[in-house]
């Protein structure tokens, strides 16, 4: 999978821009704050519909603009896409895929498939339940867009059940309220349990493939293993919700189901989220994302886009190299505030692109 180009019309700090891509090594480079993470998130945008840095679509706009558009010419399976994307002010987003429109998002989950990696990934091992719980839907919705749609029919009907539960701590409330509270629950042990098991057969599949990696990264020191945290075992959700009804009532929000999972990490048997070395945590991280490539290539049978914000500069030399060596066949984007000789010279095709304050030069 590729991007060949991408345009961009009042998209963050570019009122318009056009660039094409090679197909292997794209180099940004710039100061801070020149629109380097700009790009990568314009990328980003077309094969999410939405941002890594924010929920809020509106902050993509220009400001100053109305709507904001974005577009990229992608290859995948060796056809060609075209992807766009428009944003207005009142954050409404219209979704093309070769000029069509698209109703969902999930329709547009899978044409381009992104890993994209920044600092911020590097913490995940330390970061909320929240955010490993975010790395994995994000994951999975883009190999199998039907989770993605499981996901959201679940967290509609738990914001519905939970602005109900705060209802019903009014005193008396009607019992119409209470038979509405079955058929939510009904539905949150439908989609919850669907949830827990795709996450994991998932969290599995990427367990034995990160664990390779990091045995190889550590040199065979370290074993690391990868366990899914379930607040409620699949098969037993609907019992659970139903038990816990009067609590949540009483809490004022429903405890029980996928939006409380984790992920834990263990290197040689022991917690990696308490124990392990900051080096540890990163290389886990890094680890986390190389099996993140490998399970998209194994599931859809091509290479995902990896888009690399500015992590270079984080990782050690040794952990630099095997990152970029792993990823040979990968189409690669990568951002960082210097030229750095090495890295420049090693590369064998590619392009480097100056940005300066929303230009390319
Ligand atoms: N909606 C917007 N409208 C206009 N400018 C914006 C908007 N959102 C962000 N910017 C500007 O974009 C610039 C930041 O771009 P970006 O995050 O891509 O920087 P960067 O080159 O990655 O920098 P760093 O090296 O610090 O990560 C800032 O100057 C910011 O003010
Ligand atoms: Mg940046």
């Amino acid at each position: 999978m590729r991007v060949n180009s991408l345009k961009v019309k009042n998209f963050r700090n570019y009122s318009e821009l056009e660039v094409e891509f090679d197909c292997k090594r794209n180099i940004i480079i710039g100061e801070n704050a020149q629109g380097k993470t700009n790009l990568i998130e314009a990328i980003y945008l077309c094969a999410f519909a939405r941002s890594f840095r924010t929920s809020n679509s509106t902050d993509l706009i220009k400001i100053g603009e109305e709507n904001c558009n974005v577009s990229v010419e992608a290859v995948s399976e060796d056809i060609d896409k075209k992807i766009s994307i428009t944003i207005n002010n009142r954050g409404k987003k219209m979704i093309k895929k070769d000029n069509k429109f698209l109703g969902r998002t999930a329709e547009l989950l899978n044409n381009l498939v992104v890993v994209v990696f920044s600092p911020d990934d590097l913490r995940i091992i330390k970061d909320s339940p929240e955010k490993r719980r975010n790395f994995i839907d994000k994951e999975i919705s883009q190999l199998r867009p039907s989770y993605f749609e499981a996901l959201r029919n679940y967290k509609d009907v738990l914001k519905q059940k939970n602005s109900l539960i705060k209802q019903l701590r009014a005193p008396g409330s009607e019992s119409k309220m209470r038979d509405m509270l079955e058929i939510y629950d009904m539905q949150l042990a439908k989609y919850g349990s669907e949830i827990i098991k795709i996450r994991r057969e998932f969290v599995e599949m990427l367990s034995e493939k990160a664990s390779k990696i990091q045995n190889n990264i550590s040199k065979g020191r370290e074993n690391l293993e990868i366990k899914y945290v379930e607040s409620v075992a699949a098969e037993n959700i609907l019992d659970e919700i139903i038990n816990s009804r009067e609590r949540d009532i009483y809490n004022g929000h429903c405890s029980i189901g996928p939006h409380r999972d984790d992920l834990d990490f263990y290197i040689n048997g022991i917690d990696a989220k308490k124990f392990g070395s900051q080096g540890q945590q990163r290389t886990v991280a890094l680890s986390l994302k190389l099996a993140e490539i490998q399970l998209a290539e194994m599931i859809l049978g091509e290479n995902a886009v990896l888009l690399l914000d500015d992590v270079l500069s984080e990782l050690d030399r040794e952990r630099q190299s095997y990152l970029l060596n792993e990823i040979e066949d990968v189409q690669l984007f990568l951002t960082s505030t210097e030229v750095n000789s090495e890295l420049l010279h090693g590369m064998k095709e590619g392009k480097v692109f100056n940005v300066k304050s929303g230009s390319l030069v």
